[in-house]
């Protein structure tokens, strides 16, 4: 049975919260003070600990450091007041959550539901990344150099936990692939995992993708729409570009996050949901706060774990061993045999990388089309200067206008090795103007794709 330690002052929050967790399947023991509750640490190492900031000899985060290091328990915050700050401090000293009074029995209730088997997905996660750690790889992701095992060890403290995750990283170096290993390594691998992309959609259909809305709540919606957080209930959702959301879908977003209830778009009628919040920007989040564009409190709320995802350029000989793999996939899926010569691998070095493994990728791709048995330098990672037939496009007159607009942005795309940034500038347009566009461009082809990614 798992065990809970409940440590508040106040009588009746201390009842309340062990009557929660006795129903909840726990064994419990309360404390009114540090010196109590580190009394019934010695006799019983809890799985997890819920403590109240303020406590008549001290303060409840102190007790983090009296914890045993190799159990790690799962310290839940309870704050009677509403101060995001300090409640972000507690979270910072290596709490996973907090609530705030009054308490909600169902979000309580829902965080002890995901504690009893964190106890085996550690040990399952331990094993895997020592078994994984000796082949260089974890989970989706590839790589065994020194950035990526930090990588690793942070994904592997953080996926069994509820925390809320903030992956950092350029364009294409594998965000939403390490938001899916979390997912994976954690108890909700069972539910969705849904990914959806901030920037790529209008503030409206991004709250009603994520929220869902009612029938008739707005012109177009013509029957009632279960959003994410609804249909990935228990699962995880990935917010990629978070700081292209709108201002005002932030703060509903910090509501859900704060209340574990969201409202369908056209109703009123708050809805609980279980789901963990991944968020990605490939932006210095901080930078985004200074430039008004990324809600301090949101991004505080985020950014309880922030994970670096580094840069393909930091990451020495992984790039030689990713690009082997993508070309044995392509061996496996054509039933090949090419190989790359020596001097396509030493002219992998010489390339920056901007798009990181995706442009790699990209780059094996077009490589693996242009040679026969053994691929040399005839593929070039880095663009050629213009000149080169392949930086033009022609067209018949009379071509429709939207389907050359489609072709130069496509182009100029793969051009700046799918980094959409770069693209914008030099096609002189704005980022949300080049998403809406390839937003547009897939609408029209409306090939499969991911469906689980909008
Ligand atoms: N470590 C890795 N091992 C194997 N494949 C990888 C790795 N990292 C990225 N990839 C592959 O590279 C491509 C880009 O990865 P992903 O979409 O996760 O990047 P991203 O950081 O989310 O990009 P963006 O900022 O554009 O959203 C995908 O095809 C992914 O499978
Ligand atoms: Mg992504």
């Amino acid at each position: 049975m798992p065990h809970a330690l409940i440590v508040d002052d106040d009588t009746d929050t201390r009842n309340f919260l062990s009557e929660v967790a006795r129903a909840e399947g726990f064994s419990v023991a309360a404390a009114d003070t540090l010196r109590s509750a580190r009394a019934q640490l010695r006799r019983q190492h809890p799985d997890v600990l819920l403590a109240d900031l303020q406590l008549p000899d001290g303060n409840g985060m102190e007790l983090i450091s009296d914890l045993d290091r190799a159990i790690e328990t799962e310290v839940i915050v309870v704050t009677g007041h509403a101060s995001v700050g300090t409640a972000v401090e507690a979270l910072r000293a290596g709490a996973t959550d907090y609530l705030t009074k009054p308490i909600e029995v169902e979000r309580l209730a829902n965080i002890l539901r995901r504690q009893p088997r964190t106890v085996d997905l550690k040990q399952e996660i331990g094993e895997l990344r020592d078994e994984l750690r000796k082949v260089g790889r974890f989970g989706h992701l590839l790589g065994s150099s020194p950035p990526m095992q930090a990588l690793y060890d942070k994904i592997a403290r953080v996926a069994p936990t509820s925390a809320t995750v903030l992956l950092i990283g350029e364009s294409g170096t594998g965000k939403e692939l390490a938001a899916r290993t979390i997912h994976d390594l954690s108890k909700r691998k069972r539910a969705p995992f849904l990914a959806i992309n901030c920037g790529a959609m209008s503030p409206q259909s991004i709250e009603s993708e994520l929220f869902g809305h009612e029938e008739g709540s707005f012109a177009g919606a013509d029957q009632q729409h279960k959003g994410f957080f609804e249909r990935a209930g228990g699962g995880t959702i990935l917010l990629d570009e978070i700081t292209e959301m709108s201002f005002a879908l932030q703060v509903k977003l910090l509501r859900v996050l704060e209340t574990g209830t969201f409202v369908r778009v056209g109703s009123t009628q708050p809805i609980a949901t279980d789901v963990r919040i991944i968020a990605a920007t490939n932006r210095q989040p901080g930078k985004a706060v200074v430039e008004g564009k990324f809600r301090e409190d949101l991004y505080h709320r985020l950014n309880v774990f922030p994970i670096h995802v580094p840069p393909l350029r930091e990451r020495g000989t992984d790039l030689e061993m990713l690009a082997e793999h993508f070309l044995d996939e392509l061996n496996a899926t054509e039933q090949s045999a090419k190989r790359f010569g020596a001097s396509a691998t030493a002219s992998l070095y010489q390339h920056t990388w901007p798009g990181n493994v995706r442009e790699l990728k990209n780059y094996v791709q077009r490589a693996y089309l242009l040679a026969d048995a053994v691929i040399d330098n005839d593929a070039q990672p880095e663009a050629p200067p213009s000149g080169d037939e392949d930086d033009e496009i022609t067209v018949k007159i009379g071509t429709p206008l939207d389907e050359i607009e489609e072709r130069v942005t496509m182009a100029t795309l793969a051009r700046c090795g799918h980094v959409k940034k770069r693209a914008a500038e030099v096609l002189g347009i704005s980022l949300k103007t080049l998403y809406n566009r390839l937003e547009g461009y897939s609408q029209r082809s409306d090939v499969e794709g991911d469906a689980e990614t909008v």
